[in-house]
């Protein structure tokens, strides 16, 4: 048995239609995620017991315990295999830490992944994904997909090209199910009434056609309302990349993180260093999409 190593990407999501809540305390979506060229790292050593190691600059808020998903992923395939969960796992942690970019779901794919090639094991690891989050499936998946359901069913989308973002990371980070309960207050105080979601087919021709312009006219989050309500200063973030020339600004996922697409690989270099300069963000990064989704290195 050797080590297994895993690369694994972040995502955006490039519409995030949220419907309203259902009894179980999820929300039907129309989720259109991205996998984007920001990675974490997920190595499977062997072991005689389940360890876990977390390296990384901004590794502040992850749990090292057995709360943390990409242990929880180890044991949950090792139950499923009735095999022992013995591994060492480290994470190197590049995704920002709850930063509405799905680095926990994605860690725990990772785990999936490299845990069932150091035990030998071919097993279909999305049921168990989707077991453990809304949004682990598409870590596995990559590509660019529509999520139904709460996010888990998915169905790839076909994309012409190759897309350049910019992120900027925030200090901080927002907790998903917070956005969500604050979406679903500020629509009961606007007497707003959802109706089923639905991908948008002008963001679905920009995607086939590989036409950043029309695509960065069609990005639209649901909860972007409530992660600004929640953190008012990301205002001034998206504000700021819309100045310097952003095809199109959104909080990614539930935030903190901002999302900006930009026309070329040059555009999102300038993007970079005129939203540094502007000081609207801890940092601030360019990634490409879409990329595939977790691999064995
Ligand atoms: O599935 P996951 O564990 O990532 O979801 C975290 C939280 O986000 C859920 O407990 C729920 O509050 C919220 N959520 C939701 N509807 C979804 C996905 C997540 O309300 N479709």
């Amino acid at each position: 048995m050797t080590p297994v190593t895993v690369r694994v990407p972040a995502k955006v999501n490039l519409q995030l239609a949220v419907g309203p809540l259902r009894d179980d305390g999820f929300h039907d979506l129309a989720n259109v995620f991205h996998a984007v060229s920001l990675f974490d790292e997920v190595t499977a050593s062997p072991a005689d017991s389940l360890t876990l190691r977390v390296e990384g600059e901004s590794i502040e808020g992850v749990p090292t315990g057995d709360d943390n998903l990409a242990a929880r992923a180890a044991r949950l395939l090792a139950q499923q295999l009735g095999v022992p969960a013995h591994a060492a796992l480290t994470i190197r942690k590049n995704i920002p830490v709850a930063g509405g970019m799905a680095g926990g779901s994605a860690d725990a794919a990772a785990a999936l992944v490299a845990c069932a090639r150091l035990w030998g094991a071919d097993v279909d690891l999305r049921p168990l994904a989707a077991r453990l989050g809304s949004d682990v499936p598409f870590a596995l998946l990559g590509g660019t997909a529509i999520g139904t359901g709460r996010g888990e069913v998915l169905t790839p989308v076909q994309v012409s090209g190759r897309f350049h973002w910019v992120f900027a990371l925030a200090d901080g980070g927002l907790s998903t199910p917070a956005v969500y309960a604050e979406c679903d207050r500020l629509r009961e105080a606007r007497g707003e009434r959802p109706g089923p979601p639905q991908a948008s087919p002008d963001l679905m021709a920009a995607l086939a056609a590989g036409d950043a312009k029309a695509l960065g006219a069609a990005l639209a989050n649901d909860l972007e309302p409530a992660a600004l309500s929640l953190r008012p200063a990301l205002r001034d973030t998206l504000e700021a990349g819309r100045a310097f020339g952003a095809l199109g600004a959104l909080v990614s996922g539930s935030g903190p993180t901002c999302a900006f697409l930009a026309d070329s690989a040059d555009h999102a270099e300038s993007l970079v260093a005129a939203l540094t300069e502007a000081g609207v963000a801890r940092s601030v990064v360019a990634a490409h999409g879409p990329v595939p989704g977790a691999t064995v290195l």
